[in-house]
């Protein structure tokens, strides 16, 4: 083959662009071309899935929910709390080697008296922001839950409505957005304000006891929107929530819990 013949180039590729050729280079020995299936084999694929297609199992559904409680308590340690973090405590970032911090009255008046949903939160849509919905037409179906998570600041204009929905309870988002999207709000918090209306009243979930340089930005979305007057707020994730629930689907993976 041609391909084979390839010489490396003398000049250094920058490392990520060369891992990138050697994962490509990879991924066309693995997969090369003619075992990609056709239009044809993947429609009788589906066609024959047809009649099995995905049941909700209730005992399959509160084994797991138990499951859940019992590794990480959710209703309780989602987010930090006046409950589950008062003043002084001690606690590990979770994903920092070694690095604690302690919880001061500034820091504890920022947290709501305890975790601030009517649990359960029976039915919810789940949305993630990888643009896989393009075209989807989910919109309806996703705003019918009672509680819709999205994930890290989604665009929710009108173009996209019907694809994605409009409701929102629940947004995350990720320090480096702010840092990237918006200055890390060290100069004009107006565009963030004006950007997180179309979240409604929802609270915008941050990991800001997670690596050192997220907890500025998190406290800093947390004071613009409080100063803005805005109907979100935030809820700080808790770090040993995260870690606890990274730890119970990593252990899934293995097929050990
Ligand atoms: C439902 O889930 C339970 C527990 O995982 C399992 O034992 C059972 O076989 C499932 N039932 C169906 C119909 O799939
Ligand atoms: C913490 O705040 C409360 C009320 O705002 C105040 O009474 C108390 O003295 C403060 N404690 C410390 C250690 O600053
Ligand atoms: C936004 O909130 C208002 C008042 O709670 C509500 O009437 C409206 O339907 C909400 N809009 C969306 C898109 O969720």
């Amino acid at each position: 083959m041609a391909g084979l013949a390839w010489k490396w180039p003398r000049t250094r590729l920058p490392v990520g662009a060369s891992a990138l050729g050697v994962f490509v280079l990879c991924w066309l020995y693995i997969f090369p071309v003619y075992r990609l299936p056709d239009e044809k084999e993947i429609v009788q694929g589906v066609l024959l899935q047809q009649g099995k297609a995905w049941r909700r199992n209730q005992t399959a559904v509160t084994l797991f929910r138990k499951l859940l409680e019992e590794c990480c308590d959710p209703g309780q340690l989602f987010a930090m709390t006046k409950l589950n973090s008062p003043m002084g405590k001690n606690l590990w970032f979770d994903g920092e080697f070694l690095y604690s911090f302690t919880i001061d009255n500034a820091t504890y008046s920022l947290f709501p008296q305890a975790t601030p949903f009517q649990l359960p939160l029976k039915k919810c849509s789940v949305v993630g922001n990888g643009g896989i919905l393009k075209k989807s037409g989910c919109g309806k179906q996703i705003d019918q839950a009672d509680f819709v998570m999205r994930c890290n600041l989604p665009p929710l204009s009108s173009e996209y409505s019907k694809d994605v929905g409009l409701k929102t309870q629940l947004v995350t988002a990720n320090p480096s957005i702010i840092q990237k999207r918006f200055q890390n709000l060290l100069w004009s918090r107006k565009a963030f304000v004006d950007s997180v209306k179309v979240y409604n009243h929802s609270y915008i979930y941050m990991p800001a006891f997670s690596m050192k340089t997220g907890t500025g930005p998190s406290l800093r979305v947390y004071y613009t929107l409080e100063d803005f007057g805005a109907k979100q707020a935030v809820l700080f994730a808790n770090p040993n929530f995260l870690r606890d629930i990274g730890k119970f689907w990593k252990n899934k993976g293995k097929g050990k819990a």
